[in-house]
């Protein structure tokens, strides 16, 4: 390993995993009194997941990543997994994780809740500055252990999910993280939380509003940092919420929802896998060529925020 080199920044493989049941809105019309046209009007949701594991999602997205760059366990450094649904108070999530894959690494959570995958890219990018080679970053919930769905305010929300990068150095000078930007302001804890054993809780017009502003902070703090305007930026990965959240800070920072990675429709809310899986889908859709400005804009409990922007030379 070299240390301290500038070290490039690529994601070379992308996975992701759903579990097969779905919960529509149709469904949740028998659990409580709401109306699928409410909820998609109100958030752009239609259906998410629900079943399996944090684990298992988890696993099956980064093997899929894994298998997308090409490479093996005994090619990861590390590992980082971004869960607000973690297994056990402790240990973390990401040991069992690592033990499924076969690797040989350090394994560790990330607790920040939506922002939690945004979180691990600069956090990334610093070990391989410190002469890592490769690390998978993988952010995985099974939500449904925490959301009460018979709650027409966090009921309607989330699902299950994962999504996973494999991350590595790029000495071709073209992939490269170029900004980022990482906030928290816990007088908000209490506006979305969830005790332990127990279910989420939530203050969702409190959520809405500090989430609107989050975002427009961040993306300004990253646009500065790397000297880029909205318009040069071919996509943007963000946190997926609720569309509305989206639709207005996009409002207020000028950004067209055509250059707009969502899968919210399909999924819900699913926490710090929400932009991965949003990413693998616009890969899917070859939405994005190497050389192209990508950010991924995450926001949620705490509240924390964080936003990343990358020179795209990917999988
Ligand atoms: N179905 C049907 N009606 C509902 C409903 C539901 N699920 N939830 C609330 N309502 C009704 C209320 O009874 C109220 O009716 P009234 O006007 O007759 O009194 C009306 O809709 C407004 O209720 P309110 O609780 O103020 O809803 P809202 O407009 O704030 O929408 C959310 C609720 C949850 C959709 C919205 O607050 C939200 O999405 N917030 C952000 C949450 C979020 O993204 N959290 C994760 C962040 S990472």
């Amino acid at each position: 390993m070299t240390t301290h080199q500038p070290a490039g920044f690529k994601l070379s493989g992308v996975g992701s995993s759903l579990p097969d049941k779905v919960l529509t809105n149709v469904d949740l019309e028998g659990y409580m009194d709401t109306t699928d046209e409410w909820i998609y009007e109100r958030t752009g949701i239609r259906q998410r997941h629900i079943g399996s594991s944090t684990t298992e999602l988890a696993t099956i997205a980064c093997q899929e990543a894994m298998d997308a760059a090409g490479v093996g366990p005994e090619d990861i450094d590390l590992l980082l997994l971004a869960t607000t649904s973690p297994e056990h108070i402790c240990p973390g999530t990401a040991p069992g994780v690592a033990n499924e894959l076969g690797l040989d690494c350090g394994a560790l959570d990330i607790q920040a809740a939506c922002s939690g995958w945004v979180y691990g890219l600069p956090i990334a990018n610093g070990f391989l500055m410190q002469g890592m080679n490769r690390i998978l970053l993988v952010g995985a919930e099974a939500l449904d252990k925490i959301t009460d769905y018979h709650d027409r305010g966090t009921g309607i929300l989330f699902g299950n999910g994962g999504g996973a990068a494999v991350i590595e150095r790029d000495p071709s000078g073209v992939g490269e993280l170029l900004g980022w930007d990482l906030g928290a302001d816990g007088k908000f804890v209490h506006i979305l939380y969830a005790e332990h054993g127990d279910v989420l809780k939530m203050d969702g017009k409190e959520v809405f509003r500090q989430a609107v502003t989050a975002i427009q902070r961040t993306v300004q703090n990253t646009l500065d940092m790397s000297g880029t305007t909205v318009d040069e930026i071919a996509l943007f990965v963000p946190h997926q919420a609720n569309i509305r959240i989206v639709e207005s800070a996009w409002k207020k920072l000028g950004i067209p929802m055509e250059k707009t990675a969502m899968v919210l429709e399909n999924t819900g809310n699913t926490s710090g896998a929400t932009i991965p899986l949003a990413l693998h889908e616009a890969l899917r859709e070859d939405r994005v060529q190497n050389g192209d400005l990508v950010m991924f804009i995450g926001f949620g409990a705490g509240m924390t925020w964080a936003s990343a922007l990358v020179r795209w030379n990917g999988s």
